[in-house]
């Protein structure tokens, strides 16, 4: 292994966000863990999460965790496994206490209890109506987590290898024995040597022209997994948050409806109305950002364009808040203290101070569904039958459990990230307290070497940025918010074009060794080439709706053919093959979804 330098810990846990620093803190509590991140851990992508994370505490009125349970349910759109759910909505209160006695800095009623907003989807199972179930600190919750995660990891001397770009898993038979990375500063290869190893690395927005996701959301521990024969669960199911910054796709919080900011389109309608008549504004995002897609359809989008306004000037909220009955009145001060990152992005990357002005907003590609499939300790599994591959884990994003089903909820990716994370790190540490540290394999780094070598030499003249560009236009004009057999078909055709060219002909600039970007960029592209194809493939094979798969061609949910979860496989001729694998039900059938 020339030139690779090894290490040796119990764990590794790639990705620094929510769930990767929840599971280092458990696990590090009896297991020697090293976390490996190709961003400085607080710029986590989990640092983007707005709103709030949900918990049944019922701080202001009556709630339940079995109400969160069910209304994740009906937002999945029945896809969602149930004993998972229940284990998501019970654990939340309890996480969210523990994560209070952190430190993390929650907005507080004046009697001091945590506060909470409404969100989209959440409600009083009773009344159908609202509740306030989302636990926020301002609208930086995310931020705050994370700080307050890394914080705590820090203080329990979590090893971190920060900018280290993880490449490959070091997978034989249905063991893995470490991962493969590179040291981005200076381009060197580590091998970390472990007995077990946790993916948590975010999702793959980047596939999208119009996103919430960062740059760095480009899907590698998913496509890592894929290539070491994992299979990828319910990838078909993407989900496009309805507020995203025209044209940016920067996300602007569903908390702004929680506080009671309402969609307006060109003839000054609040068009949620008519879609979504109990819930409104705080139907669950699919229903959202299909109203918006049908709206700028009809003519409706303003000044002709592909967007609609999200309003949240006082004089029209407390319009609406007094049509519904409600005392509550907001103002200036109200919007600056609630909603203080919002305000600052609108005014700095539109000019649009959203006290006074509507805010230009339109479907942004958000979060991702599917994904690794695991058990509820965050154990990956091998196939359809349960089969666990030993000592792997992954939590997050780029999990699949399945809480979120073909939908989800506002707030439940940062209760997974919390619940999920701490389960599996506590498993994990167990496991690497029983198991043995396994022989690595010979030359463990030399495949992915190779490719990086065929990356770095590549002189086909197709710049990376040319492929990534025609894949974001192709995921978004055929794979977006509605869907066909056709469109779903081009895509297919698109990408497997654009892979070939990227397996030819792509050329990189820099051929150099040091914070080689360009070379690192290059690699990101196959990750999510691939799972752009994997979410394609998985899409076009599911001829039903069902959350957020809403095809023009097949407008019905399926449940007789299609209450199925998705399981993608690549096979060693280096195509797929698709196998199903039945949903858990449990207090809730399937009925039809009505807000
Ligand atoms: O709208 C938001 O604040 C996003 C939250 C989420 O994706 O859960």
């Amino acid at each position: 292994m020339a030139n690779v330098k090894t290490h040796t810990f119990d764990a590794v846990i790639v990705g620094a966000g929510g769930a990767g620093l929840m599971a280092a803190l458990y696990a590090s509590k009896s297991a020697n863990v090293a976390v490996i991140s190709k961003l400085y851990p607080t710029r986590s992508h989990t640092g983007a999460a707005q709103g709030g994370i949900g918990a049944a505490l019922g701080n202001m009125e009556e709630d339940r965790w079995e109400w969160h349970a069910y209304d994740t349910v009906k937002g999945s759109d029945y896809l969602a496994d149930q004993d998972a759910v229940d284990v998501l909505c019970k654990e939340a209160v309890d996480t969210v206490i523990e994560l209070e006695h952190m430190g993390l800095p929650f907005d507080r009623y004046p009697n001091g209890t945590i506060s909470q907003r409404r969100f989209g989807g959440h409600t009083n199972n009773d009344t159908g109506k609202p509740v306030q179930r989302a636990c926020h600190a301002a609208d930086r919750t995310g931020h705050m987590i994370l700080q307050t995660l890394y914080q705590q990891c820090i203080k329990n001397k979590v090893n971190f290898f920060d900018e280290f770009h993880v490449v490959d898993l070091i997978r034989v038979d249905n063991t893995v024995r470490g991962i493969v990375a590179i040291e981005i500063s200076t381009g060197d290869f580590h091998v970390f040597h472990s007995k077990a190893v946790h993916f948590a690395t975010g999702g793959w927005g980047r596939c999208w022209e119009v996103t919430s996701n960062a740059h760095s959301l480009t899907g590698d521990g998913a496509a890592i997994c894929l290539r070491r024969g994992v299979p990828l669960e319910d990838m078909e199911f993407f989900q496009f948050h309805p507020t995203g910054i025209f044209r940016l796709g920067v996300l602007i919080t569903e908390g702004v409806r929680g506080e009671g900011g309402v969609l307006i389109n060109s003839k000054g309608e609040r068009f949620m109305e008519k879609y979504a008549p109990t819930i409104k504004d705080l139907a669950s995002r699919d229903v959202v950002s299909r109203a918006i897609f049908l709206e700028v359809q009809a003519g409706r989008g303003i000044n002709g364009q592909n967007y609609v306004h999200l309003d949240i000037r006082p004089e029209t909220v407390n319009h609406y808040f007094e049509q519904a009955g409600e005392k509550r009145r907001i103002d200036r001060e109200y919007i600056e203290a609630k909603l203080p990152d919002i305000a600052d992005f609108t005014r700095t990357y539109l000019g649009v101070d959203p006290v006074t002005e509507p805010m230009p907003v339109q479907p942004t590609a958000h979060y991702a569904m599917g994904g690794i499939p695991t058990d509820v300790d965050g154990r990956v599994l091998a196939n359809v039958d349960g089969t666990l591959i030993d000592g792997l884990y992954a939590a997050g994003e780029c999990a699949c459990v399945s809480v979120h089903g073909a939908n989800r909820l506002g707030t439940n990716s940062l209760v997974d990230l919390v619940v999920f994370g701490r389960r599996s790190g506590n498993h994990m540490a167990a496991y690497c307290n029983q198991a043995d540290l396994l022989p690595l394999p010979d030359d463990p780094a030399g495949e992915v070497m190779a490719e990086f070598e065929r990356l770095r030499n590549g002189s086909g003249g197709v710049k990376p940025a040319e492929l990534r560009t025609k894949m974001q236009k192709s995921m978004t004009a055929n794979v977006g918010v509605f869907r066909t057999e056709e469109t779903m078909g081009t895509a297919v055709s698109d990408l497997k074009e654009l892979i070939e060219a990227y397996e030819r002909n792509v050329q990189i600039d820099d051929k150099g060794q040091k914070f080689n970007t360009d070379l690192l960029e290059a690699w990101e592209l196959g990750c999510l080439l691939e799972l752009a194809e994997v979410t394609a493939v998985s899409a076009k094979a599911r001829k039903e709706s069902r959350g957020g798969h809403a095809r023009d061609d097949f407008q019905k949910r399926n449940d007789a053919d299609w209450l199925k979860h998705t399981f993608y496989f690549r096979t060693e001729d280096g195509g797929y093959r698709l196998d199903y694998k039945p949903v858990t039900l449990g207090r809730y059938e399937p009925k039809e979804r009505v807000y």
